[in-house]
């Protein structure tokens, strides 16, 4: 599979989001990545549904939507609305309603992908994964822009690869997000990463252009 980017709009001027998009379409990006944080699963807020439906007015690009929000299964219906093309959110929130989430986000179309905070393991995983489209390995722990990345992580790639080849899901997309620059970005890759999120790398370069083209 391509390795795909998706620009994390959380380091994006929110003043300015479809010229912003614009930028990055321009540089290659295919996917989008919009930050939705509740202020109770992580300590920060950002944006809800209306701004993914605006943005689908303005771009082409697939709406990479990562819901970082303690009750996902009461908004998606929203984000699928507002026109979504991939939705993602946390194991960690609502455990015992996972497959259910899922289900209800798949019965629309659209991708489904399921997260796992740095202190979560893969096991949780394990048994969701023929049903995924997509699992994302935060490689910090959500919530703010800028951090480090956590070289800890890097194994659960292995792990969730290893998982992918158990149940035959040659499409699944494996996702990290966090700390993504240049050179972390290839050591996910070369551990079977094929979609990277990366946000202040991005739009903190003074080349756009060549920083998307640094991460494949
Ligand atoms: C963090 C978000 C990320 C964030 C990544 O909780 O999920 O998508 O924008 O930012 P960078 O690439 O700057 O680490
Ligand atoms: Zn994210």
């Amino acid at each position: 599979m391509e390795t795909v980017i998706s620009p994390s709009i959380l380091s994006a001027d929110f003043a300015n989001l479809e010229h912003e998009i614009l930028r990055v379409k321009n540089a290659g990006a295919k996917w989008v990545h919009v930050d939705v944080m509740d202020g109770h699963f992580v300590p920060n807020i950002t944006i809800g549904a209306p701004v993914v439906k605006s943005l689908r007015k303005v771009t082409d690009l697939k709406l990479d939507v990562h819901l970082m929000i303690s009750e996902p299964d009461k908004y998606i219906q929203d984000f699928i609305e507002a026109g979504s093309d991939i939705i993602t959110f946390h194991y960690e929130a609502q455990i015992n309603q996972t497959l259910d989430i899922i289900k209800k986000i798949k019965a629309h179309n659209v991708l489904a992908g399921l997260s796992i905070k740095p202190n979560t393991p893969t096991d949780v995983l394990k048994d969701f994964i023929p049903y995924l489209d997509l699992v994302l390995i935060m490689t910090v722990e959500p919530g703010f822009g800028g951090q480090k990345f956590m070289h800890e992580c890097v194994q659960k790639i292995a792990d969730v690869k290893e998982f992918a080849r158990i149940y035959k899901k040659d499409n699944l997309y494996i996702q990290v997000d966090g700390g993504i620059n240049d050179k972390t970005a290839k050591i996910c890759t070369k551990m079977g990463v094929n979609s990277l999120v990366a946000g202040s790398y991005i739009f903190g370069a003074d080349d756009i252009n060549s920083a998307v083209r640094s991460l494949l």
